[in-house]
């Protein structure tokens, strides 16, 4: 009888406490944009009922929901089902799952970055905070530094620059913070020739924005925003895309680097830290450990530890062709990408798109067939339907216009290729 009591006690505790936990987050649906109220700001995630990345997620979204609740942040946490509430997944350009975005002041922040509890807090914070924070004092500005790797700051009154600051600030928040502070607050050995001006502090030292060199505020924040040296992965790979900058990466192993994985470390970090003036414009330097990105780039096995650069704009990338034992080996081969005596490799052609969609495919499938040879079978039979129809619409799309007008079929191939592009995502 006891024991009945207590089960029945505790079920209701479980559930006052699941409701509890599950009001930390709100469930949104098509009528939230006309009924959120005009300062709110919220951290949505859109989610498919089927889709497993999103359920793994679950937890951590209600950590986070209590978690910001109980810190009293402004901060509104939300989840959208994007397949049940199509008009608000529409708004939000939902184009995957699961999607992270914030909403303030109506614009919108995506969140691209690794899918933990620390990374989406981060985001948060930074977005629901103010775009532009005041430094009021040294102890501040010294604490903000053992805080953040790279650091911009404004320095000085009001001004057209500061204007400039906040709209790059606007739309790069989502990368990282912006302070502002005033010529007092900052370090006596900080020199300025004028203000005001715009700093970054990074690698143990400082860099100012110089409008006549460095191109627009925006631009350069973009170039400068990562260290110039540091351990890469491949979420951060993937956010340096916007900074059109070459980067050359050391790939080394990973738990138990070997003497050879320190000695590429240790190489490429030297040139970056003593070449920075004549390289650090067009490279971004650092380390890889875990390699399978750099294994879908170039479609196959990678030595490690090795090195590479890559052109993130076009998944090109290039590969020293002689053994590089020497500072001046590795200089000889980054002169030879800049100058183009290095041929580039891979690409976004479309017959290497085809080609990595094949790599793609291949390793995804063999896995399958080992364990599963059943499933496997009826996988490739469905692509292959799939692809089929595709084809058998493409071509008849094909026959239609040509007869209109003379489209060769070399301007009809993207068309194609898009297609299936698009269907393989
Ligand atoms: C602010 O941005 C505008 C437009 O990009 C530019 O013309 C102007 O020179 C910038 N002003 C300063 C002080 O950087
Ligand atoms: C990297 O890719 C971009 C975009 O295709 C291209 O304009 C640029 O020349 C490439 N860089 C090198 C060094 O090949």
């Amino acid at each position: 009888m006891l024991d009945m009591t207590t089960t029945v006690l505790l079920s209701v505790l479980l559930c006052v406490s699941v409701v509890l936990v599950s009001a930390f987050v709100e469930e949104l649906d098509d009528s939230f944009m006309e009924t959120k109220g005009a300062d709110e700001i919220w951290l949505i995630k859109f989610y498919a009922p089927w889709c497993t990345f999103c359920k793994q997620l679950d937890p951590v979204w209600h950590e986070i929901g209590s978690e910001m609740r109980s810190l009293g942040s402004p901060v509104r946490v939300g989840k959208s089902d994007a397949t049940a509430s199509i008009n608000l997944a529409k708004e939000f350009r939902v184009k995957n799952y699961p999607a992270i975005l914030m909403l303030k002041k109506d614009v919108k922040y995506n969140y691209s970055g690794r899918r933990s509890k620390d990374g989406i807090m981060d985001f948060a914070n930074r977005v629901g905070g103010p775009l532009v924070r005041s430094l009021s004092s040294l102890q501040l500005f010294q604490h903000a530094m053992s805080r953040h790797d790279v650091m911009f700051v404004y320095v000085g009154a009001t001004s057209q620059l500061k204007g400039n600051y906040t709209s790059a600030a606007e739309e790069l928040i989502i990368h990282t913070y912006f302070f502002s502070a005033t010529r007092e607050v900052l370090p006596k050995a900080v020199s300025l020739a004028s203000l005001p001006a715009v700093v970054v502090f990074k690698d143990g030292t400082y860099f100012t924005y110089r409008e006549e060199d460095d191109g627009t505020l925006k631009a350069w924040i973009n170039r400068e925003r990562f260290p110039n040296f540091f351990h890469i992965d491949s979420y951060t790979l993937y956010a340096m895309g916007e900074s059109d900058k070459l980067v050359l990466l050391a790939l080394v192993k990973e738990r138990h680097p070997c003497k050879e994985s320190l000695r590429y470390k240790s190489l490429v970090e030297k040139v970056a830290a003593e070449q920075r003036e004549f390289y650090s414009r067009s490279f971004q330097f650092g380390f890889m450990e875990d390699t399978d990105y750099i294994k879908g780039l170039v479609m196959g096995e990678v030595i490690v530890p090795s090195l590479i650069v890559v052109n993130l704009s076009n998944d090109g990338y290039f590969l020293p062709p002689d053994a590089v034992e020497t500072e001046r080996h590795l200089l000889n081969f980054l002169n030879g990408v800049l100058d183009g005596s290095i041929a580039s490799q891979g690409g976004n052609s479309i017959t290497q798109r085809v080609r990595r969609f094949s790599y793609d495919a291949k390793v995804t499938l063999i896995p399958l067939f080992t364990q599963a040879p059943l499933i496997g079978c009826f996988l490739v039979g469905f692509i292959f339907a799939v692809v089929a129809v595709y084809c058998y619409l493409c071509c008849k799309n094909r026959a239609t216009m040509s007869d209109d007008d003379d489209n060769d079929a070399v301007a009809t191939l993207p068309r194609c290729q898009k297609l299936s592009d698009k269907k393989s995502n």
